[in-house]
């Protein structure tokens, strides 16, 4: 127990630090990675005018951004632990009655069961510490019927596998990567039901996986 807050504690430290200067340029040095993936989960989440969205990990709300342009009439809630990330989200869409940006860990959300019909989380989940427990708030924050749907790197491929064996290599212990399986397992384990499990790449390297889960009801 006492080892997995240390290890909270020192993911916490290492992504404010991290993202504390690669906020700034984030979009760009990203740019057709991100473009990539995030159209294609927003075209899986695919929101409807009147809808609320949670988009966890939101970095600079560029998510947020494309769903916005389509869909005007949704509700965005976006939340990062990078207090710069979370500032260039404001830049993008400033906050109002239907737009919230709120800096947390999405391992604990602050929010009431059932407030969302969907929920997502982009190029981050192989950052948490406690990935069952995120997993579970997902399930527990989205209404009954609502859907998650989780873009991250994929680790049946070897350059991933790589990137996952140098993390660990240099000391960021807490990444881990999983395959489509295991991320589906704990999506059915925390009470969803996976509707699709693709495989993608956002470039010639970056392996990844897009998956869909719907809440039951
Ligand atoms: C690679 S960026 C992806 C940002 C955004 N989802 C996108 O695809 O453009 C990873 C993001 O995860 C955030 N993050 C890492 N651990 C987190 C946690 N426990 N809770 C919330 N956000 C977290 C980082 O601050 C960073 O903004």
């Amino acid at each position: 127990m006492k080892d997995t807050a240390a290890l909270a504690e020192k993911q916490t430290e290492s992504v404010i630090s991290h993202y504390a200067t690669l906020a700034y340029e984030y979009d760009r040095r990203w740019n057709r990675y991100s473009v990539v993936s995030l159209e294609l989960l927003a075209k899986r989440v695919d929101m409807q005018d009147g809808e609320a969205l949670l988009d966890l990990a939101c970095g600079t709300g560029r998510l947020g951004g494309i769903i916005r342009e389509r869909t005007p009439g949704v509700d965005l809630t976006g939340m990062d632990l990078s207090p710069d990330m979370i500032k260039m989200a404001r830049g993008r869409i400033p906050e109002d009655a239907r737009t919230r940006w709120l800096e947390g860990s999405m391992q604990a959300l602050p929010f009431d069961d059932a407030s969302f019909d969907a929920v997502s989380c982009s190029s981050a989940f192989h950052l948490l510490t406690d990935q069952r427990k995120a997993m579970s708030e997902m399930a527990r924050v989205l209404r009954p019927g609502g859907r998650l749907c989780i873009v991250d790197w994929c680790r049946q491929y070897p350059q991933i596998q790589l990137i996952q064996w140098l993390a660990r290599t240099v000391g960021r212990q807490y990444r881990r990567i999983l395959t489509p399986d295991e991320l589906s397992t704990l999506m059915s384990d925390a009470g969803l039901e996976v509707e699709s499990s693709e495989k993608f790449n956002a470039t010639w390297f970056w392996a990844m996986m897009c998956i869909l889960a719907r809440k039951p009801g």
